[in-house]
C-alpha cells in the first residue's frame, strides 16, 4: 500500500486509533489472511461467514502486521506490538481504504507525463459481465502491462474483499489498474464503482450465470448496469451491442457510450470471427478518430477506420468479445490495435482451466479443460468450440458436470444443454454427479442422435471410465463448475501433473 499515516488511515476508514502513533507511517501489504501478513502489513480482522478474523490477530501480529484493523479491541501476545484501529464494520473499512488509495493516486498522477510528454494519469477500468471476467482481464493486463505499471487481481479476485485487496496495490507509479468486478447480489458492483470510480466500465454480456442467487436474468441486468449508472459524465461506458441486455444499458447512464460487438451498431466492430484448434480470429475495427465517447484518447488517432487481424491461440468464439473489450479499453487509452493484438497473440491461455487445450495424454487425444466454472452460457459456447474444432474421422467427447448456483433454474438449465448436445452431434456424451443427471436425461430422450450418453456417480468413476473410453483421435472437452470438481479429471486426462 501506499505510504500512510495511522491518522490517515484511522480518519480514512471513520476508526478510533487505539493501539499506536498518529504519525507512524504504514506501506505494508494489506491483507485479510492472517497467512499472508508479512513485516508491516495491514491486517484486517474481517468477521467471515466460516470464521472470525479476530482470531487471527494475534498470528498477523506474530508474523510482523504493523497495523490490525479490527472491529473491536483485540489484545495482543504478550512482547509484540502493532498498531490498532477500532471500527464499526471491517468490510466497509476496507473500502474506504481502498477507496482512499485509488484517489489520492489519481490525484497525485493527475499531472503525469509519459516519456513522450503525454499525459499519463492513473486510469482505472471496472470489468463485469455474467461471463468473461477473468479473461478479459487477464487480456488487458497482458496489453497495458507493455505500455506502463499495471496492477490487476490475481485470479478472479472480484468481490468485496478480493477486488479492494488487489485495488490496494496500486502506487504511485501505477499507471493502469484493472479490476474484476464480480456480484452475487443488488449493490456489490455499485460498491465497487464508489471504490474505484472507473473511468471505463466494461459490461461483456447479461447471462445466467448465478443466477440462482440472483433470482432470475432480470435481477442479473440491474445488478450489472450498477456498473454504468454511477459513472460520471466524464467517465465512458463500453458496452457489448451484440447482447440486448447490456445494449440497453445505453440509456441509464451519464457516461459517453462506446459499443463495440459484431452488430452494425458498433463503433469498434468484430467481424470474420474462425475458430480452430489452433485458436480464433477474427477482425476487429475502430473508428476513424476517436470516438467522441474517447474523450480521454491520448495516444495517436487514425484518420482511416483501423483494423486489425486478432490472433488468439485461446479456443473459442466467444474469446474474440473478451479480447475486443480488452483491446478497445487499450484504444480508448492510446494503444494501437496492432500492438494490442500483437499482446493478445502472446497468451497461450485465458486462465487455467478456462478453454485450456491439453495434449500431454494418451497419444492423440485433445482435451479442453474448462471445469473452472459453468453457466448455460459458457456451457453451451464451450460445446460450440467443441463441435466446431473436431475434424472430420476425429470423435467429438463432453465431459459435463453440474452447472451450480442456479436454483430454481437448474433442472430446465441442465436440460436445454442436454438438448443442446443432440443438436450440435456431440459423439459421445459423459454427464458426472447428480446434480448434472438431467442433461444425460435429456439427451437421451432426444430420438435424433447419433452419439451416445453415459452417466456416472461420481469423479473417481468418471476418470476410470474415460481412460477405458478415450481413444486417438478423440476431442474431450471437460466442463463443470468448479464444485463439481472436474477441472482435476481434465487435467489427467490432458496429462497435467503439476
Ligand atoms: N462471452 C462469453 N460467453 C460465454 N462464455 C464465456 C464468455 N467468455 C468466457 N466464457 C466462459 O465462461 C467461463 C468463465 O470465464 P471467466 O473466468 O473469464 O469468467 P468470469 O466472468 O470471471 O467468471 P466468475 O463469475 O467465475 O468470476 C469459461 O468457461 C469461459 O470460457
Ligand atoms: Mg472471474
Amino acid at each position: 500500500m501506499i505510504a500512510l499515516t495511522l491518522a490517515e488511515i484511522a480518519a480514512a476508514i471513520g476508526g478510533e486509533l487505539v493501539d499506536g502513533a498518529p504519525e507512524q507511517v504504514v506501506d505494508g501489504s494489506v491483507e485479510t489472511d492472517s497467512r499472508l501478513v508479512a513485516a508491516g502489513s495491514v491486517f484486517f480482522a474481517l468477521l467471515g461467514e466460516e470464521t472470525d478474523g479476530h482470531r487471527f490477530v494475534p498470528n498477523a501480529v506474530q508474523a510482523g502486521a504493523a497495523l490490525v484493523v479490527t472491529e473491536r479491541a483485540v489484545a495482543l501476545p504478550d512482547g509484540t506490538a502493532a498498531a490498532q484501529v477500532v471500527v464499526s464494520d471491517g468490510y466497509a473499512a476496507l473500502a474506504a481504504l481502498a477507496h482512499e488509495v485509488v484517489a489520492r493516486v489519481r490525484a497525485s498522477s493527475a499531472d503525469r507525463t509519459d516519456e513522450q510528454g503525454r499525459p499519463a494519469p492513473l486510469r482505472v477500468v471496472g470489468i463485469t459481465g455474467s461471463n468473461g471476467k477473468t479473461s478479459t482481464k487477464n487480456m488487458l493486463r497482458t496489453i497495458l502491462e507493455q505500455h506502463g505499471a499495471t496492477v490487476a487481481p490475481q485470479g478472479s479476485f472480484n468481490n468485496h474483499v478480493g477486488a479492494p485487496v488487489s485495488m490496494l496495490r496500486v502506487t504511485h507509479d501505477t499507471r493502469f489498474l484493472v479490476v474484476e468486478m464480480g456480484a452475487s447480489g443488488t449493490g456489490h458492483i455499485a460498491k465497487l464503482v464508489w471504490i474505484a470510480e472507473p473511468d471505463v466500465g466494461v459490461v461483456l454480456k447479461v447471462g445466467l450465470a448465478h443466477a440462482g442467487e440472483f433470482g432470475g436474468i432480470e435481477a442479473t441486468q440491474r445488478a450489472k448496469s450498477e456498473m454504468v449508472t454511477d459513472l460520471p459524465a466524464t467517465a465512458t461506458a463500453l458496452l457489448n451491442v451484440d447482447d440486448d441486455r447490456v445494449a440497453s444499458m445505453r440509456a441509464i447512464t451519464d457516461a459517453r457510450v462506446v459499443g463495440f460487438g459484431t452488430s452494425a451498431g458498433a463503433d469498434y466492430r468484430i467481424a470474420g470471427i474462425e475458430t480452430d484448434r489452433s485458436g480464433t480470429r477474427f477482425t476487429l475495427t475502430a473508428p476513424p478518430v476517436p470516438h467522441e465517447a474517447a474523450a480521454d484518447h491520448e495516444g495517436g488517432t487514425s484518420p482511416v477506420p483501423e483494423t486489425v487481424d486478432v490472433r488468439l491461440a485461446i479456443l473459442g468464439e466467444h474469446h474474440a468479445m473478451n479480447a475486443s473489450a480488452a483491446l478497445t479499453v487499450a484504444h480508448l487509452w492510446g494503444v494501437p490495435l496492432a500492438a494490442g493484438a500483437e499482446a493478445l497473440a502472446s497468451m497461450t491461455r485465458a486462465e487455467r482451466w478456462r478453454m485450456e487445450l491439453l495434449q500431454g495424454g494418451p497419444e492423440g487425444v485433445t482435451v479442453i479443460n474448462d471445469a473452472y466454472n459453468a453457466s448455460p452460457d459458457s456451457m453451451a459456447a464451450a460445446l460450440r468450440t467443441l463441435a466446431q474444432i473436431v475434424r472430420p474421422g476425429e470423435r467429438s467427447v463432453a465431459v459435463l458436470g453440474e452447472m451450480a448456483e442456479l436454483g430454481e433454474f437448474s433442472t430446465e438449465e441442465h436440460d436445454t444443454i442436454g438438448r443442446l448436445v443432440v443438436r450440435l452431434n456431440i459423439g459421445q456424451l459423459v454427464v458426472v454427479g447428480p446434480g448434472a443427471a438431467p442433461i444425460h436425461q435429456a439427451a437421451t430422450l432426444e430420438g435424433s442422435w447419433d452419439g451416445e450418453s453415459v452417466y456416472i456417480e461420481d469423479v473417481d468413476a468418471a476418470v476410470h471410465a474415460l481412460q477405458e473410453m478415450v481413444r486417438p483421435g478423440d476431442v474431450v472437452l471437460v466442463k463443470s463448475s468448479k464444485s463439481a470438481e472436474l477441472r482435476f479429471l481434465g487435467d489427467r486426462l490432458g496429462g497435467v501433473t503439476e
